[in-house]
């Protein structure tokens, strides 16, 4: 981790290497916390955070789910957002608002707490992407079920739903895989360990919906509006292990991995094991509208 600029900690920006919690902070050790994940690109006319409002929402509703009592305005964390890129000279950078219980009361209740804020930035081009956007990404369906909805609210952005996303992604890296796609408890896709997930067959474009269990991506949704406005229309339905297995191609979206490609799912080879031609085209529209080229879509960015 390079440490560069400020981290922005309950409205103050304090030095990146200032910026720590005791170590009884309760969500360290509840995983109470909430959290976003935004990108800011170094587009020809400045720097731009893209879906600024859109991320600074589901911070607030992923907040709600959990009842946590935000001591900040989603103004506040706008400015605040703002103020952490511009402190850290970066052009381009991934930015981490975090909103989790505090120090001061230790125990499952949370609610005795504070609940802190912290917004961190830094670089991080390619994400945790490398495969899938320079080739495709090699996935295993996990051995382990996404968690739902009757446990913890999965449209919340929560800590607490990584430690199953994380030994979702631990157990196929440890198999020789670059990431994970994960079933339900019905048995059907819902997404990758920090991506959503779509599907081409037949020149359709399938993803599945929120009822199964996912993320409301954020990259999702462009993903959706770009392709509609290119005459691509997206068909939100369940699928299926099978959907996968014989697709013509399979991409996936996220925040940091943006749109990249999958190559082989288990040991199936997916069209002909390179990018495909729809993935492609989509790669390069979405870094179109990242980057503030397509008038269709500026309203996306913030220059700051
Ligand atoms: C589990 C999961 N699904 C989907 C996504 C994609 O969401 P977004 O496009 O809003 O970054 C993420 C992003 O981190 C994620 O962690």
């Amino acid at each position: 981790m390079k440490e560069v600029g400020k981290i922005w900690m309950n409205g103050k920006l304090v030095p990146f290497k200032d910026a720590k919690v005791h170590v009884l902070t309760h969500a360290l050790h509840y995983s109470t916390a909430v959290f976003e994940g935004i990108r800011c690109y170094n587009t020809p006319k400045g720097s731009a955070i893209f879906r600024l409002p859109e991320h600074v929402d589901r911070l607030f509703r992923s907040a709600k789910m959990y009842s946590m009592k935000m001591q900040f305005s989603k103004d506040q964390i706008t400015d605040g957002i703002i103020k952490t890129v511009k402190a850290s000279s970066l052009k381009e950078c991934y930015i981490r608002p975090l909103a989790y219980y505090g120090y001061g009361t230790m125990g499952l209740t949370p609610t005795p707490n504070k609940v802190d804020v912290s917004i961190a930035c830094w670089e991080w081009k390619l994400g945790e992407s490398k495969a899938g956007k320079l080739t495709g990404a090699r996935c295993k369906i996990s051995s382990w079920l996404r968690i739902d909805s009757r446990s913890q609210p999965m449209q919340a952005k929560a800590a607490s739903n990584y430690a199953n996303a994380a030994l979702a992604r631990v157990e196929a890296l440890n198999n020789g895989y670059d990431e994970a796609i994960m079933l339900n408890y019905h048995g059907k896709i819902t997404e990758g360990s920090a991506e959503n997930i779509f599907v081409i067959r037949n020149g359709e474009i399938f993803t599945p919906p929120l009822t199964s269990g996912i993320l409301e991506g954020i990259t999702r949704d462009s993903a959706i509006q770009i392709l509609a406005a290119n005459g691509q229309n997206v068909i939100e339905r369940e699928l299926d292990r099978d959907d996968l297995y014989s697709a013509d191609e399979i991409f996936m979206t996220g925040t940091a991995a943006e749109v990249k490609s999958v190559s082989q799912v288990d040991d199936i080879v997916i069209g002909d094991g390179k990018i495909g031609m729809t993935t492609k085209q989509l790669q390069k529209s979405f870094m179109d509208v990242a980057m503030g080229k397509d008038e269709r879509f500026v309203h996306w960015l913030k220059y700051i």
